[in-house]
């Protein structure tokens, strides 16, 4: 297993291009299943979990091929309508590909998704869905199977009971080629979504109200082939931004999404830092020491203050003066990466859904595995600001999120290297 090797206390300056977004791709890979005909994806990011779409899409008889950001994908002879435990369990975005599978097919055998391991993840909002828009669901010797009778789903009215990004996506997905219209109440609005939404329609999908909480999609017989460009990550941006506002120094981000990054940096502004964002570019530059956030950083769906930007902001917040307090209301368990910012030094209480950060001046470098996706990337960016040397290991888990991590991190100044 690898480890990054970091040592701390460089600036980090220079300019990034950010990597396409790996929560939209993974859905649009799983939406290029609704599509009779090829597709060209550019800006894919080269990631584990993107590997993981492309066989799971050759399991399905189609056809996708990568080579390096772009994906081509001929969805024309999908055939099988099961997915292996083995690819279900790589990702959580494994349970994507059964919304669109149903959807052309009428039918998907599947078991439960891998993933971070946030606390749990059900997945009952999106049975509860396919359901209603006609899914017969039993088990079939440990694996779920669902059937749409007739061959096709049909429209339906669907409340969802908390803005789930999955389930939204999920619903959508089998609703395109459905019978009749489904409208979803109380959507997720996740930038992310969106974009999903806009490749969809480019191949011919009707959709409308993606971006609010009342979404309308209308059923089409089919769908067509188009090139589309992925947008960028917001989260891998949160994640530079804050490791800059960790180490100090200087960062611009060239293609970043701006009004999509504002929960973010309405924060991070907050800690003192200069920001500016402009052109498709956000500018951030430290000075002085960062200050502590006054009130407290709740995490909730878009357009609040992000859970994947959790992590991250708390390593940044390690160091700064005085006390902040986060509190976590999408996920029950992501907090895992404190025990290893503790181990470096930092001043962290956890307490239910509440994490209290006492500033403290310096942290020191330590050994800690990482976690979970983001809270790998928050080792990462405390182990750049900190005192000395440290060794992450289990970073397959930040591999999943961030394209060529080390190499972005060391064209900024940073000491980091893969062993
Ligand atoms: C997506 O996960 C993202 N993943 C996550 O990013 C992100 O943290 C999350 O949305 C919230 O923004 C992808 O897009 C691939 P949810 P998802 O369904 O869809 C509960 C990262 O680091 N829930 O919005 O799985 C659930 O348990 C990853 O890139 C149910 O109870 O998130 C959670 O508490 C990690 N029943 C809450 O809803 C359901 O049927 C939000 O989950 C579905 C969800």
């Amino acid at each position: 297993m690898q480890n990054f090797i970091i040592t701390g206390g460089n600036r980090l300056s220079g300019e990034i291009q950010l990597q396409g977004s790996k929560n939209s791709t993974l859905p649009i890979m799983a939406a290029s299943v609704l599509v009779n005909g090829k597709c060209t994806l550019e800006s894919c990011p080269a990631l584990t979990d993107v590997y993981s779409a492309a066989r799971i899409l050759n399991g399905l008889g189609c056809k996708c091929r990568l080579s390096g950001n772009t994906a081509e994908i001929d969805s024309a002879s999908v055939s099988r309508s099961e997915i292996p435990e083995r690819l279900m369990g790589e990702m959580r975005s494994s349970i994507m590909f059964v919304g669109a599978v149903l959807g052309r097919l009428g039918e998907c055998t599947f078991s439960i998704p891998g993933g971070c391991e946030l606390g749990p993840r059900p997945i009952d909002m999106h049975l509860a869905a396919w359901s209603k828009m006609g899914a017969e669901i039993s088990d079939c010797g440990g694996r779920i199977c669902c059937r749409m009778p007739k061959g096709r789903a049909h429209g339906a009215k669907i409340s969802l009971s908390f803005p789930s990004v999955g389930a939204t996506e999920n619903v959508i997905l089998c609703a395109v080629l459905a019978e009749g219209e489904t409208v979803i109440n109380n959507a997720a609005r996740e930038p992310e979504i969106c974009d999903m939404c806009r490749f969809l329609r480019s191949c011919g999908a009707k959709i409308r109200g993606d971006g609010e909480s009342r979404i309308v999609v209308e059923g089409v017989e089919t769908l067509h082939g188009c090139e589309y460009r992925v947008m960028p990550d917001r989260i891998a941006g949160a994640t530079y931004l804050a490791m800059t506002a960790a180490a100090g120094g200087e960062i611009i981000l060239k293609n970043a999404c701006i009004p999509e990054s504002e929960p973010f940096i309405s924060v991070l502004e907050q800690t003192g830092c200069c920001i500016c964002c402009k052109d498709g570019r956000i500018y951030l530059r430290r000075g002085g020491r960062l200050k502590a956030i006054r009130d407290r950083i709740r995490t909730m769906p878009h357009p609040g203050f992000p859970t994947d930007a959790q992590a991250v902001l708390m390593a940044a917040l390690a160091t700064a003066e005085g006390t902040s307090v986060f509190e976590e209301n999408i996920f029950d368990c992501r907090y895992r990466h404190t025990d290893a910012l503790i181990k470096m030094g930092a001043d962290i209480q956890v307490m239910g859904k509440a994490a209290v950060i006492r500033g403290v001046r310096r942290l020191h470098g330590a050994d800690a595995e990482a976690t979970d996706l983001r809270g790998g990337a928050a080792m990462v960016v405390a182990a750049l600001s900190a005192d000395g040397e440290s060794r992450i290991g289990s970073i397959f888990h930040i591999d999943r999120g961030y394209e060529k991590f080390e190499n972005i991190i060391t064209s900024l100044g940073g000491s980091i290297r893969r062993e």
